[in-house]
């Protein structure tokens, strides 16, 4: 207890005087991962040392001496996400390993121990990575969306080929409880939406993603029949189709063998090496609507997008399907 109170309180002496600085770490963490905040010491037999976090509110985050953790008078923010690296103390490794950082962390917390008069400060930033960019194409707008990111992400569009006018676009940045930053997009087409692709880019100043939109012309369908639906994967891309959004009709990892949801399974026929749908159409209220593959790549999704419409009327389909 007294071994405490006086770490305790020459910490405290410490932060109301000026701090010596030795040059601050800096050190990187990933919301919701862990990381280390370093501290060498002088190997001691007798090793006391605490971390304060020490930029607004001064917070005790961590203690150590009896040769054990000593939480007593640990903040409870930090609860049960701080430990060190026990086997290493004797050697003079007091880092400090913190689980599950938030935004709340940031911030500079000095290394202190009252034996050596010894302080290291590290500053940690936080970043939230685009994980997920999510790209649409409903009623000729394109929507592009993403969210859980840290710091303010910005969205850009580009569109190819270009058309003459500038296309109406809007973008909307929420900030959510726990600090992190969603982010949507939407870009009217107003002409033919098929004549461009589309590609949306969510980025921050440590992480980009893009989604990019491929639109195919409309295509159409007797009922009951076959109808191919193209898509242009490699065997090695990650693919999903969907229909409707938000159905998932098959995923097919990697090397690996396609996966088909239940419900699809007398419907699907085959699925190329390159990723191209074979699918049996029944009705127009069971098979029309919005077919959609999508590749997914280390930075960046990648959507064909097609529109089938189901001709109720074989006469009607003949004479649809044929060229212009
Ligand atoms: C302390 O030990 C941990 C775990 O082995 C290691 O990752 C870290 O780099 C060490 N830090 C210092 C300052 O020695
Ligand atoms: C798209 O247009 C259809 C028909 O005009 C309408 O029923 C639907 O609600 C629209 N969807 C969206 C997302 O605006
Ligand atoms: C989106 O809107 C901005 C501002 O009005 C404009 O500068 C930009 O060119 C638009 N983007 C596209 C792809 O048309
Ligand atoms: C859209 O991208 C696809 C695939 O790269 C390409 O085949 C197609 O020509 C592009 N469409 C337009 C309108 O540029
Ligand atoms: C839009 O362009 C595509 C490809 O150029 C064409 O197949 C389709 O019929 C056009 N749609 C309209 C409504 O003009
Ligand atoms: C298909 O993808 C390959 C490589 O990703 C690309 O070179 C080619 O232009 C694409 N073709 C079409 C028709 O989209």
């Amino acid at each position: 207890m007294t071994a405490l109170g006086s770490v305790v309180v020459q910490t405290v002496l410490l932060l109301t005087g000026l701090v010596v600085v030795q040059g601050d770490t800096q050190v990187g963490c990933v919301f919701g991962g862990s990381c280390v905040l370093p501290c060498r010491l002088q190997p001691n037999s007798d090793m006391i040392f605490d971390w304060v976090k020490i930029s607004g509110m001064k917070l005790q985050v961590h203690s150590y001496y009896n040769h054990r953790d000593q939480l007593e008078y640990q903040d409870p923010l930090y609860k049960g996400r701080t430990s060190l690296f026990h086997d290493q103390i004797s050697g003079g490794n007091a880092s400090l390993r913190l689980a599950r950082v938030n935004l709340q962390d940031q911030g500079r917390y000095l290394c202190h121990t009252s034996i050596s008069e010894y302080n290291q400060v590290t500053f940690v930033t936080l970043t939230a990575p685009v994980a997920r960019v999510d790209i649409r194409l409903v009623n000729n707008t394109v929507t592009c969306k993403s969210g859980g990111i840290y710091p303010r992400p910005q969205l850009t569009w580009s569109v190819s080929p270009r058309p003459a006018t500038v296309l109406q676009n809007t973008t909307e940045v929420h900030e959510d409880d726990q600090g992190l930053y969603d982010i949507s997009g939407s870009l009217r087409t107003v002409y033919n939406y098929t004549e461009s692709n589309y590609s949306c880019s969510v980025q921050n100043e440590h992480s980009a993603r893009k989604a990019m939109m491929r639109p195919h012309p409309p295509m159409h369908s007797a009922p009951k029949s076959e109808v191919l639906l193209s898509c242009n994967a490699t065997g090695l891309d990650d693919i999903t189709w969907t229909f409707n959004h938000d159905q998932t009709i098959l995923r097919r990892q990697a090397g690996q063998e396609k996966v088909v949801e239940t419900e699809w399974q007398q419907h699907v026929r085959d699925l190329s090496e390159s990723g191209s749908l074979l699918l049996y159409v029944t009705s127009s209220a069971q098979s029309e609507g919005t077919y959609r593959c999508t590749l997914r790549y280390a930075d960046e999704e990648d959507v064909t997008h097609i529109e089938l419409k189901i001709l109720e009327d074989p006469i009607e389909a003949q004479f649809q399907s044929l060229p212009a």
